[in-house]
């Protein structure tokens, strides 16, 4: 096999060389962004709000992943690749695991991302239990927005704080390869990512994770409306050119500089 596996990424946290990734939703993008040194691609389900132009990720379908999740795919060849499970593809085992197996047997993913704490711990041995590698999420959970009520940081108040951490033990113990955390006080994602053995990766959740992530249409500078305080125009302060605005990001992420303070929370 070609591509990066998991336990590449399990040495690189445990020697502290930070993981850098990027979404990307096609084969194009998929190969500039594996020449900048990304390691791992995430085909997110943010392909709901950036490509299709939709209000929130709640509208993704599991084809839609897997359409694009395939394009990715073709425009790799050794990024290691993860593909979401959208909104409601895993409320239980057996629709876990039939999901998961297309996005893996059809579209060519390596891992599956779902998002949610301790409720998904059946789904997360169910899944592992077959050979499916899952990357969990928690903080901010966009596929969860209507219940949150907007795109806010989590787990700022301190019960909410030990809650995060126990969770994401218990996420770990459950099987989880890797986790996900989205707009999280940088001192709690810190903490995480030193409990866990599993690649702790951030966004929006401060520099000591081990490993960043951004939607690339956000570190491009691209998407429509306001930028999220934690992402960065990389492409602007490159000249416009996305090579080098990629490699930036990839340079930043290793050398422990993105996210900096006015970054994080
Ligand atoms: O869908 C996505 O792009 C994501 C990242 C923001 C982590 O889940
Ligand atoms: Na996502």
């Amino acid at each position: 096999m070609s591509r990066l596996s998991l336990s590449h990424l399990r040495k690189m946290k445990a020697a502290h060389d930070k993981i850098a990734v990027l979404t990307a939703y096609d084969a194009s993008f998929a190969q500039r962004v594996e020449q900048a040194g990304v390691e791992v691609i995430l085909v997110g389900d943010s392909l709901g709000m950036v490509i299709q132009g939709q209000e929130s990720t709640v509208p993704v379908t599991v084809d839609d992943m897997v359409y694009h999740t395939q394009s990715v795919v073709r425009g790799s060849q050794k990024a290691f690749i993860i593909a979401d499970l959208p909104f409601m593809s895993y409320a239980n085992v057996d629709q876990a695991i039939s999901n998961a197996a297309r996005l893996m047997a059809k579209g060519g993913a390596q891992m599956v991302k779902l998002e949610g704490g301790a409720d998904f711990v059946p789904v997360i041995q169910g899944l592992t239990a077959r050979g499916i590698p899952v990357c969990a999420h928690l903080g901010l959970l966009p596929q969860s927005v209507h219940r949150l009520g907007g795109y806010f940081v989590q787990g700022k108040a301190q019960s909410d704080a030990e809650n995060m951490l126990r969770e994401a033990q218990q996420l770990e113990q459950a099987g989880a390869d890797m986790l996900v955390l989205e707009c999280v006080p940088a001192a709690l994602a810190a903490k995480i990512a030193q409990c866990l053995t599993i690649p702790v990766i951030g966004i929006g959740a401060g520099a000591e994770c081990d490993g960043q992530v951004l939607v690339l249409y956000d570190m491009l500078g691209i998407t429509p409306g306001k930028r999220p305080r934690f992402s960065h125009d990389f492409l602007q302060e490159s000249g416009g050119q996305v090579s080098v605005a990629i490699e930036h990001y990839v340079q930043a992420v290793k050398q422990g500089t993105f996210p900096n303070a006015e970054q994080q929370f």
